[in-house]
């Protein structure tokens, strides 16, 4: 996700105490588990053992109707100790070698690892380094669960045991867990597929930082047959394991824009021989104002900033062209693409007041062209209703609409879909950095409830809709 940093939750300190009284069905799953990358002799006892574990026919875990059973039996697998210390390896393993945008070969490795160890099926690739697993009956309905892999360019800067191996690049927002905990929704569904009355379809991204892998990820028919998609995202706004979302416009389109102005170079001191692109630009910096003041409805929030301004360097020359540039948002479709068209309309009729000339890009084919993520109020329903059978009333809230961007807006345009954050705010462990700073960093108790909820979701989905 992008600038995070503009996000504004609202934070209550509620534990999660009341989390997940052991159920006695727990003990029935997970056993063994492989939990030991370092020794691969436990793969072959542990499948065989994990296989023999998934109960089949037993009455008590029969989810025919949903119920707070199976959310409590959900939690419960996913909170074992031996599940939660291997969530934590495969964070660490994918934290300590974080991959750039489209060059996760070693994480999609491991998430293949996993998935092969648990039989479960994928396609791959799917742009570059993505996959799609497919966990079910293999028939309707499919639903979508997704997480992104891809690091940022940052040196880490938090000392730890399991520090970024790699200078220059860190997963500072988060997408080591996400992964971990999309792999740990892979096992619980995997451990309840017969329980399943549909399909869910685990997507692994690449990309989601830079280059709209989420795009890419369509483009080869990662959403085939899927009518629903789910993500999570880490938000250190939130304690540990506390739920948020909220319905319709949830993170702004973004776009950037750079505009060359052209003019006529000359003398300073005889600006009549010249045509003076420096008072064109100004000019179009002062209008491209207007367009958020005077034409955009006040409730609907949007952005046009000029963030650069760059002409000639002669203090005694008029140049022959200025460059300015900056980025925009808005919340919805109409407005975000209106935007576009009027910061180009505005700054090409403003300039030519002045005798200049500008031409406009937006970076389209460079992917930094977001569209905005909006949920779905039918999905986000489901979300709050799973997220509070699965954390409490309390631990779930309602949160305000925040100017960063995420890629899964790509989904949330083509079909139904819900986008909500999960809390690692933990002052004790000094888990109070945004995303994208060199001192992010989460609580690591997040990964069992993070991939329960993605489990629980998808479950209950195909469950209610199946
Ligand atoms: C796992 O079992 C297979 C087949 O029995 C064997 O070929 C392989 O060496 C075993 N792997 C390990 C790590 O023991
Ligand atoms: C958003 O608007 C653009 C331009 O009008 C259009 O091409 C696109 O299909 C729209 N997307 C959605 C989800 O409405
Ligand atoms: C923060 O982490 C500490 C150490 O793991 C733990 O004891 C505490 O319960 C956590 N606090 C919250 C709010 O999760
Ligand atoms: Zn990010
Ligand atoms: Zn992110």
């Amino acid at each position: 996700m992008d600038l995070w940093k503009l996000g504004f939750f609202i934070s209550i300190s509620i534990s999660l105490t009341q989390a997940i009284a052991s159920s006695d069905l727990s003990s029935s799953y997970f056993e063994g588990g492989y939990f030991g990358f370092e020794n691969p002799e436990q793969k072959n006892t542990t499948s065989s053992r994990r296989q023999s574990s998934v109960p089949s026919s037993s009455p008590s875990l029969n989810c025919g109707a949903w119920d707070n059973d199976c959310s409590e039996q959900i939690l419960a697998l996913a909170k074992r100790p031996e599940t939660v210390e291997w969530l934590k390896g495969l964070r660490r393993r994918i934290h300590e070698n974080p991959e750039l945008a489209f060059e996760e070969v070693e994480t999609s490795r491991l998430i293949r690892e996993e998935l092969d160890l648990m039989e479960v099926n994928y396609r791959f690739p799917m742009a570059e380094t993505g996959l799609r697993a497919s966990i079910g009956t293999g028939g309707p309905p499919f639903v979508a669960i997704r997480a992104d892999m891809d690091a940022l360019p940052i040196q880490e800067a938090v000392e730890w045991e399991h520090k970024s191996k790699v200078a220059g690049k860190m997963h500072a927002c988060g997408h080591d867990a996400h992964v971990a905990m999309l792999i740990g929704a892979a096992k619980i569904l995997k451990c309840r597929e017969h329980h399943l009355k549909g399909t869910v379809i685990l997507l692994f991204q690449p990309a989601e930082e830079a280059g709209n892998g989420a795009k890419r990820m369509i483009e080869y028919g990662a959403l085939e047959n899927v009518e629903a998609i789910f993500a999570i995202h880490v938000s250190h706004e939130h304690p540990t394991g506390v739920i948020g979302s909220r319905p319709g416009p949830l993170l702004a389109g973004c776009g950037f824009f750079r505009a060359v102005i052209s003019g006529k170079e000359g003398r300073a001191g005889n600006p009549h021989h010249s045509v003076d692109p420096i008072l064109a630009a100004s000019a179009a910096v002062i209008s491209l104002q207007n367009i958020v003041s005077r034409e955009a409805n006040p409730l609907d929030s949007q952005v046009v900033s000029v963030a650069s301004f760059n002409g000639g360097g002669n203090l005694d020359m008029i140049p022959e062209t200025v460059v300015l540039g900056g980025t925009f948002r808005a919340f919805s479709n109409t407005s975000f693409y209106q935007l576009r068209q009027r910061i180009e309309e505005v700054i090409v009729e403003q300039v030519s007041v002045y005798r200049c000339s500008a031409t406009v890009e937006f970076f389209e084919k460079e992917h930094r062209f977001y569209p905005p993520t909006v949920n779905d109020e039918q999905m986000y329903n489901h979300v709050r209703k799973v997220a509070i059978d699965l954390v409490g009333p309390k631990n779930f809230k309602v949160v305000p609409p925040m100017m960063g961007a995420e890629d899964f807006s790509f989904y949330s345009e083509v079909i139904p879909a819900a986008f909500f954050y999960i809390g690692v705010r933990n002052e004790t462990l000094g888990s109070i950095h945004t995303g994208h700073s060199p001192y992010f960093m989460i609580d690591e108790d997040v990964l069992p409830i993070g991939a329960a909820a993605h489990a629980a979701i998808a479950e209950r989905y195909l469950n209610e809709h199946g």
